[in-house]
């Protein structure tokens, strides 16, 4: 019966790693290496590139974007994969790992909630990708680069990245600029610079996630080596934060039996 335990006693324990809490609020992001199964990225990664051989594998930028069926957008930086669930049920059970999505409720609070889940594909076609935030849910290039930028006391969202390939040189690493969740949120340099003193370089296996904090400043470089790189994406919102307008309607509509998953549902 998925009704029978109380949110309260669903999350009376909580398998949240502390450590990856403090590096929430302190430096904005923390890293949980290897948190999938090589049988798991495969899994999400063959899906992935599943569609994208159907639809004839495509140039992997396109400006304006399109959609070459439906939910599927290749825009500037690749391909994108929306409404995944919908699209692949059997995805939700294996989406998340229990301790992150505890350690992200030590951030949140535990009714936070998950927006959206997305999958992307790139190559090295896609340049550097500039330094962004994805404060409110959306990303800079939402407000034409024209954001207010003000600060926060309380966390609101993270962006978790669920990465399918290796993070390493060739592949194009995630860059991340450290920042305590009080701090101020503009940008400390030209978004478009490569290198930004402070910054940490994350090198890590596929099958690792990331989690970083709203605010937190953050860049891709480019991929030098022939092939794609894939990861998942989706955004988890605060229960007092405004709904990104990016979210994904039809997760309201899920109904399947995996507790975890129907724990992050928005609520109806
Ligand atoms: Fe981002």
């Amino acid at each position: 019966m998925a009704n029978a335990r109380s949110p309260l006693e669903r999350h009376a324990v909580s398998f949240a790693d502390p450590r990856a809490v403090r590096e929430l609020f302190e430096r904005g992001y923390t890293v949980f290496e290897r948190a999938y199964s090589t049988e798991e990225v495969d899994y999400f990664r063959d899906r992935l590139t599943r569609v994208y051989d159907e639809i004839g594998r495509p140039k992997l930028s396109a400006n304006p974007p399109y959609q070459p069926t439906p939910d599927v957008e290749i825009g500037p930086a690749g391909i994108v994969f929306h409404k995944l669930t919908t699209h692949y049920p059997d995805m939700a059970a294996r989406l998340y790992k229990r301790h992150i999505i505890d350690t992200i409720r030590g951030l949140l609070g535990d009714d936070m909630r998950l927006e959206l889940p997305a999958g992307a594909l790139s190559d090295s076609t896609r340049p550097f990708f500039d330094w962004h935030v994805h404060i409110g849910g959306v990303d800079d290039a939402y407000f034409d680069n024209k954001r207010v930028y003000t600060t926060f006391e309380r966390s609101e969202r993270v962006t978790v990245l669920l990465y399918l390939d290796d993070l390493t040189e060739e592949n194009g690493r995630l860059l991340v600029y450290p920042r305590k969740l009080t701090d101020p949120t503009a940008p400390p340099y030209d978004v478009k610079r490569e290198a930004w003193p402070g910054q940490i370089e994350i090198a890590c296996p596929r099958g690792s996630m990331v989690v970083i904090e709203q605010c937190t400043w953050h860049a891709a470089r480019q991929k030098r080596s022939p092939g794609v790189r894939g990861f998942i994406g989706s955004y988890f919102a605060a229960g007092f934060a405004e709904t990104s307008p990016l979210a994904d309607e039809s997760l309201q509509g899920w109904s399947g039996d995996d507790e975890l998953f129907r724990s992050i549902l928005p609520r109806r």
